[in-house]
C-alpha cells in the first residue's frame, strides 16, 4: 500500500514541480524588467533558443511584450531580450479574432488598428498574464485566451475562443498571419496558403534592428483543431479569397507601408463549447521547408503534447539552474531571491544558438547570433555564463572565432545574421582574453590571437560595424584625436575619449593572450605600451563644475586634437546631471552614453596608476563617493558596473559592499519596473547576481573582487569539473548591519587578499567571510589589493 502511494506522490511533484517549495523555478519571474525600459523578453523560451514565443504589444515592444498597459497586436516566435533602440524581430505574427456578424470585412486586419487590451491590464499584479520559464499565457479582452510553449526552433500557440451560442456559421473564428515584423522593416515577403493541409508558409526580407544589411526569415504554421472553413489573403483594410498560388508583397511607398498577409477561418463542432485552435509555428533562417521540418521534428504532437512540451522546457531550465544553490539565511526576503534567480535566467535568453541555421557559410563550428551587444555583455553576462554554463560560453567563443574566419572580423554586435553597430572598442577582445584566463576548453587560441591582432592593427573600411577606427592616429599619437583625420575607414567620428580608454584596455587584452601564447617580448611590450594610452587624454588641470559650483576635483580626461592641443568637453556632459544623453546618433559626443566622470574610472588593468594620477587613495575614494552620490552615476548602463566595486583598489573593500547595498534592491529589484535600464541580454541581471553572490568579475582578468554575499551561503558547482565553490558568511544578518569582512578563510587557511581567481570555481573550495559592523583591516594592505600593471 505504501509504495504506490509514494509513487503517486513523486509523480504529483514531478507534474507540478513549480509548486515544490525547493524548486528554484518558482523564484523566476520573467516579467521583472518588463516595463520602465528593461525591455526583457517575458515570454516562453528555452536556454539560448531561437524560438521565443510571446504576445506582441504596441507600446514598449522592443522584446515583443511589456506590462506598460499597451495593447496586444499579435503573437510571434522570434525575439531578442533587453535590447535598446528599434524593436527586434517579431516576424510573422499571428492574431486571433472573431468577425462580428460573420462578415470578413468586420474583422480588423492592419496592425495599427487591431490592437486589443489584455484582460485586467490596468493592474500589473493582477491580470491574465502568466509568465513562467518555458510558458506564457494571456487573455485578450473579449475572452480569447492564448497559451504558448516552445521547443528550440518551434512553438505552439494554443488559442481558445470562448463559446458563442448566438454565433452564425460564418462567424467562425479567424486567425491572421501578418507579413511583417515588430518595426515594420519588411522589404518584401511571400506566402503560400495550403488550405487542405491547414498550413501557411511564408518568407520575407527584413532589416536588423541595430545593424547593416538585411536578412531573410522563414516560417511554417500548421493549424490543429477546428476544421478549416475557408482561407484567403488581406491587404490593408480588406480581406478576401485569392486565386493566386503564391502571394507576394513589396514594401510600399514611403509612409504607405503595405500591410498584408493571410488568414484562415475555423469551424466549430459545437457552438456551445469553446473552440481550441493550436497553431504550431516553425521558424528558420534557411528555408520555409526547413521551418516546417523544425516544427515537425521538434513538436510532433502539438495538441496532446502541449503539457509535455511545457514540462520539458521547465526541466531544461531547472538543469541550467542546478549549478547554483543558495541558503538564504533567516529573514532574507523572497524579493532578493527572485531578483537573483530571474537574473541568472535572463542571461540565458540571448545569444541564441543557431547552429545549423546559418545560411551565410558552411561550417562544423557552432553558430550563435544575437550578441546584442558585446559592449554590454562582455562585462558581466559572459563572465556569469563562464561560471555556471562554461560549455555554452565556450561554444559562443568558438562561434565568434568562426564568424571572424568567415566574415574577416570579430563582431562587436551581431543580430539577425547581420553586423551590428560598434559602440566603443573592439570588446570581443576582452571576451576572448576572459575565456583564456579562465581556461575555457576547445578553443583555437592562436586563431583567437590572430583575430585580436587584426582588431588592433588593421583598420576596416567600415569601422562603424567591425574593428576599430583611427588606427593611424592610435599608433602614431597614442590616442584617438578629437576630429581625427582618417581616410582609411569610416564610422561616426565621435567618442574619442571613450574609444581611447576602451582601445587601451583592448590592447591590454591582446598583450595578455600574446604573452601566454609565447609571442616575443617586443610584441608584448608594444601592446602593453598602448594599454597605457589612457594617460594621453588626462588633463591635469581640468576642473568640473556642477550647478556653477566647483566640485573641487581636478584632473579629468579631455578630448585632444591631432596637433596635441586640448579640446573641451564638460566632464558632466552626457550624464543625467547635465540633462544630456549621448549615443551614436543622438547628440554624439567624445564619450559614449556616459560622462567623462564615468569613463574616468575605466582603467581596469592599471587601477593603481589611475589612483596615483587622481591623487592617491583618499582623493580617489572621495571622487568615487561624489560620483555615486551626486547623480553622475548612471546605473542604467553598463559602464557604471565596475565603479561600484573599485573601492577595492584603494584598499577599502568594505565601501564596495556598502555601495552595492545602496543599489540593491533600490535600483535592482523584483518588480516589473525593477531594472534601471535596458537589460541588454541579461547584463543588468548578471550585475545584480554577481553583487549578491559576493564575487564581482573584472572581465579580461583572472580576478573576482570579494564581498559578503547577500545570502548566508552560496554554492556553485562547476558543470565540467564537478567541484563546488562555497562562499559562507559568518555572523550573517538579513538587515546587513554586519556587511564588513573582518577576516576571511579559504579552506580553513587565513585569506588576506580582497580578490580571488577563477581556480576557486574550477577547483572548488570554501571561502568563509567573518562579518562585523565596522570596516576592519581585511583587504587594506597594498599587497592584498587586486592586481594592477605596476
Ligand atoms: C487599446 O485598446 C483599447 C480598446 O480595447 C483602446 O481604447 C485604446 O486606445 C488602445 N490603446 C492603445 C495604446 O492602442
Ligand atoms: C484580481 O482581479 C479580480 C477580478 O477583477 C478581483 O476579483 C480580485 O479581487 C483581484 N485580486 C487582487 C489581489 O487584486
Ligand atoms: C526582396 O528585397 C530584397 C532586399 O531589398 C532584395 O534583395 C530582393 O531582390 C527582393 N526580392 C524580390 C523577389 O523582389
Ligand atoms: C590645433 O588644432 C586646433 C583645432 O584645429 C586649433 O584650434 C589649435 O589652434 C591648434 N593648435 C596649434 C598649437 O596649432
Ligand atoms: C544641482 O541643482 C539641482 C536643482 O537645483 C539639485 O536638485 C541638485 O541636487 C544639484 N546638484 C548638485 C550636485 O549640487
Ligand atoms: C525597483 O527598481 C526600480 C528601477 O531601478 C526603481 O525605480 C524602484 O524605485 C525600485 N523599487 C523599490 C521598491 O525599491
Ligand atoms: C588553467 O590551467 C592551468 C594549467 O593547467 C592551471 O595552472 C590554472 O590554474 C588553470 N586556471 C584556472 C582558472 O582554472
Amino acid at each position: 500500500m505504501l509504495l504506490p502511494f509514494l509513487l503517486l506522490l513523486t509523480l504529483a511533484v514531478a507534474r507540478h514541480p513549480s509548486e515544490d517549495s525547493k524548486d528554484v523555478l518558482r523564484y523566476i519571474n520573467p516579467l521583472i524588467g518588463s516595463t520602465n525600459g528593461g525591455n526583457v523578453f517575458a515570454g516562453a523560451s528555452r536556454p539560448y533558443s531561437l524560438a521565443k514565443a510571446v504576445a506582441d504589444v504596441n507600446g514598449q515592444n522592443t522584446a515583443g511584450f511589456a506590462t506598460d498597459g499597451s495593447n496586444v497586436t499579435g503573437f510571434s516566435l522570434l525575439h531578442d531580450s533587453g535590447t535598446g533602440g528599434n524593436p527586434s524581430l517579431g516576424n510573422f505574427p499571428l492574431f486571433p479574432q472573431v468577425c462580428p456578424g460573420g462578415e470578413l470585412d468586420r474583422c480588423v486586419f492592419p496592425k495599427n488598428k487591431r490592437g486589443v487590451r489584455y484582460a485586467n491590464n490596468n493592474n500589473n499584479n493582477n491580470d491574465s498574464v502568466v509568465a513562467r520559464p518555458g510558458f506564457f499565457a494571456v487573455e485578450l479582452e473579449g475572452g480569447i485566451r492564448a497559451e504558448m510553449a516552445v521547443s528550440r526552433r518551434a512553438g505552439v500557440f494554443r488559442f481558445t475562443f470562448p463559446d458563442d451560442e448566438e454565433e452564425e456559421e460564418e462567424g467562425s473564428p479567424l486567425i491572421l498571419l501578418d507579413l511583417t515584423d515588430l518595426w515594420d522593416s519588411r522589404q518584401n515577403a511571400s506566402m503560400v496558403i495550403d488550405e487542405e493541409n491547414a498550413r501557411i508558409t511564408a518568407r520575407g526580407t527584413f532589416l536588423p534592428s541595430f545593424g547593416a544589411g538585411s536578412y531573410r526569415s522563414y516560417v511554417c504554421v500548421d493549424f490543429f483543431g477546428g476544421g478549416v472553413r475557408d482561407s484567403g489573403v488581406w491587404v490593408n483594410d480588406r480581406a478576401g479569397h485569392s486565386e493566386k498560388e503564391e502571394f507576394f508583397v513589396t514594401r510600399g511607398f514611403n509612409l504607405f507601408y503595405v500591410q498584408a498577409g493571410g488568414w484562415m477561418r475555423f469551424r466549430r463542432a459545437d457552438s456551445s463549447e469553446p473552440l481550441v485552435v493550436s497553431a504550431r509555428v516553425g521558424v528558420s533562417y534557411i528555408s520555409s521547408q526547413r521551418a516546417c521540418e523544425n516544427a515537425e521534428r521538434e513538436i510532433p504532437d502539438p495538441v496532446g503534447g502541449f503539457e509535455a512540451l511545457r514540462e520539458d522546457a521547465e526541466q531544461e531550465w531547472r538543469g541550467k539552474m542546478s549549478a547554483v544553490s543558495v541558503t538564504a539565511g533567516d529573514g532574507v526576503g523572497e524579493g532578493l531571491l527572485r531578483s537573483f534567480w530571474s537574473g541568472i535566467y535572463r542571461t540565458m535568453l540571448d545569444p541564441q544558438d543557431l547552429t545549423g541555421e546559418n545560411p551565410l557559410w558552411e561550417s562544423e563550428e557552432p553558430y550563435f547570433d544575437s550578441f546584442y551587444c558585446i559592449w554590454d555583455s562582455f562585462r558581466v553576462q559572459h563572465p556569469l555564463l563562464t561560471i555556471i554554463d562554461p560549455r555554452a560560453q565556450a561554444r559562443m567563443v568558438r562561434s565568434l572565432l568562426d564568424t571572424y574566419k568567415h566574415e574577416g572580423w570579430l563582431p562587436d554586435c551581431r543580430m539577425s545574421l547581420c553586423k551590428g553597430w560598434t559602440q566603443g572598442g573592439s570588446n570581443a577582445d576582452v571576451l576572448l582574453a576572459d575565456a583564456f584566463v579562465k581556461n575555457l576548453t576547445g578553443i583555437d587560441w592562436p586563431l583567437a590571437y590572430e583575430a585580436m591582432v587584426n582588431d588592433a592593427e588593421n583598420e576596416p573600411l567600415e569601422w562603424s560595424f567591425e574593428g576599430r577606427g583611427g588606427l593611424q592616429s592610435w599608433k602614431r599619437l597614442g590616442y584617438i584625436p578629437y576630429l581625427d583625420f582618417d581616410y582609411l575607414g569610416f564610422g561616426t567620428n565621435s567618442r574619442s575619449i571613450s574609444r581611447t580608454v576602451e582601445y587601451a584596455y583592448n590592447d591590454f587584452c591582446v598583450a595578455t593572450l600574446g604573452r601566454a601564447l609565447g609571442r616575443d617580448e617586443e610584441e608584448y611590450q608594444k601592446y602593453l605600451g598602448r594599454a597605457g594610452n589612457w594617460r594621453n587624454l588626462f588633463r591635469e588641470d581640468q576642473t568640473s563644475f556642477v550647478n556653477g559650483t566647483d566640485t573641487g576635483f581636478v584632473g579629468f580626461f579631455q578630448p585632444r586634437y591631432l596637433n596635441g592641443t586640448w579640446g573641451y568637453q564638460d566632464p558632466i556632459a552626457c550624464s543625467a546631471l547635465a540633462g544630456s544623453w549621448c549615443s551614436l546618433t543622438d547628440n554624439p559626443s567624445e564619450t559614449f552614453e556616459s560622462s567623462v566622470w564615468e569613463y574616468q574610472f575605466y582603467v581596469p588593468h592599471d587601477m593603481k596608476s589611475l589612483i596615483t594620477t587622481l591623487g592617491g587613495d583618499d582623493a580617489f575614494i572621495a571622487r568615487l563617493d561624489f560620483f555615486h552620490e551626486s547623480g553622475l552615476a548612471d546605473l542604467g548602463n553598463e559602464p557604471v558596473f565596475l565603479t561600484v566595486f573599485q573601492y577595492h583598489y584603494a584598499g577599502r573593500p568594505g565601501l564596495s559592499a556598502a555601495r552595492a547595498h545602496s543599489y540593491i534592491p533600490s535600483r535592482f529589484n523584483d518588480t516589473t519596473a525593477g531594472l534601471p535600464g535596458n537589460d541588454d541580454s541579461g547584463a543588468m541581471g548578471a550585475f545584480a547576481v554577481f553583487a549578491m553572490l559576493g564575487l564581482f568579475p573584472v572581465p579580461g582578468q583572472n580576478v573576482y573582487l570579494i564581498m559578503p554575499p547577500f545570502f548566508a551561503e552560496v554554492s556553485i558547482t562547476h558543470p565540467e569539473t564537478g567541484q563546488t565553490a562555497t562562499i559562507r558568511n559568518v555572523n550573517f544578518d538579513a538587515a546587513y548591519a554586519s556587511m564588513y569582512i573582518q577576516e576571511a578563510r579559504l579552506d580553513g587557511e587565513v585569506y588576506t587578499r580582497s580578490w580571488i581567481g577563477h581556480e576557486f570555481f574550477t577547483g572548488g573550495g570554501l571561502l568563509e567571510l567573518v562579518l562585523g559592523e565596522e570596516e576592519g583591516d581585511w583587504g587594506t594592505a597594498e599587497e592584498d589589493r587586486p592586481p594592477s600593471l605596476v
